[in-house]
């Protein structure tokens, strides 16, 4: 099935879901955040045994709209973005994800939740929140320190600083860094393979990594909190607005 922006379809126990609106770079916006949403929520009951995230073109995403910020900013439990990022906590279906160029904000948030994450040397993981008047999401502020240090994580934040491909895989984010020609091929056969194996053994597994649930939901709601007074301050409108204004764009 495709709709604005996502794809998604099932083959062989493999949820295949495709970021697909490459000439906005894969900025997500909230209809993308819903098909995001349901495919995810709905993997285990449709008795899914893994969920493969590619993307179409060069970048995996550009991270979430900023149209869509400045005129629609999320409100409520029911936002599909929130929806979104409450799915990735809580499903027992694996995750697999392939990355190739730019995974800003989100784009890079989201693989903290990921099982395995297969990456492009083209893949750069970018996290702008607060050069853009924001804060982090999707539990990356327990996450990010956690996975790759306090102090990387301040760079990471703090300055804005890409974190490249190599020092993705060499800090645990990324399963294996993969030539770009074989990525979605490698990722796909890592989904396949694990779609293949004892179904139960497969989420009991994942319910047992992630037994940390509760907290990682009671961070995005901290972060939500948050997130949204700073999205409707001026300090990020001001940014998130110049973005649109070409001159303005180095
Ligand atoms: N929201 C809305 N539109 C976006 C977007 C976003 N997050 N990112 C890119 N686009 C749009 C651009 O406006 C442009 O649209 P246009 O062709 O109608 O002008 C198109 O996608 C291509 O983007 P462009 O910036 O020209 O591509 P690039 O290859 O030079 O740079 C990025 C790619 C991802 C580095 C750059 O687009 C970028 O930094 N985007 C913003 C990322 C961001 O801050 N996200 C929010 C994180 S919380």
């Amino acid at each position: 099935m495709a709709s604005l922006g996502i794809s998604v379809e099932d083959r062989s126990g493999v949820r295949y879901v495709v970021l697909d609106r490459p000439d906005k770079k894969n900025a997500l916006t909230v209809a993308m955040y819903a098909a995001l949403a349901e495919a995810v929520s709905s993997a285990a009951s449709d008795d899914v045994g893994a969920l493969l995230l590619q993307a179409r073109g060069d970048t995996f995403t550009a991270g979430n709209d900023l149209r869509d910020f400045l005129d629609q900013p999320p409100h409520g439990e029911d936002a599909p973005v929130i929806r979104f990022l409450t799915g990735l906590v809580t499903t027992d279906v694996p995750i697999v994800a392939a990355v190739r160029g730019a995974a800003v904000g989100i784009g890079t948030t989201m693989l903290l939740h990921c099982d395995l994450v297969y990456a492009a040397p083209s893949a750069t993981l970018k996290m702008p929140f607060v050069d853009l008047g924001l804060v982090p999401e999707a539990a990356s502020s327990v996450l990010l320190p956690r996975r790759i240090g306090r102090a990387r994580a301040g760079a990471a934040l703090f300055l804005g600083e890409a974190i490249s491909a190599d020092e993705a895989y060499a800090t645990g984010m990324v399963t294996k860094l993969v030539a770009d020609d074989a990525l979605d091929a490698e990722a796909e056969a890592a989904a396949r393979t694990i779609a293949a194996k004892p179904r139960e053994a497969v989420r009991e597994t994942k319910r047992l990594i992630t037994h940390d649930r509760d907290a990682l939901l009671a961070a995005i709601a901290r972060e939500t909190t948050a997130f949204r007074a700073r999205l409707a301050s001026d300090e990020a409108r001001t940014v998130m607005s110049a973005f649109f204004q070409r001159g303005a764009r180095s």
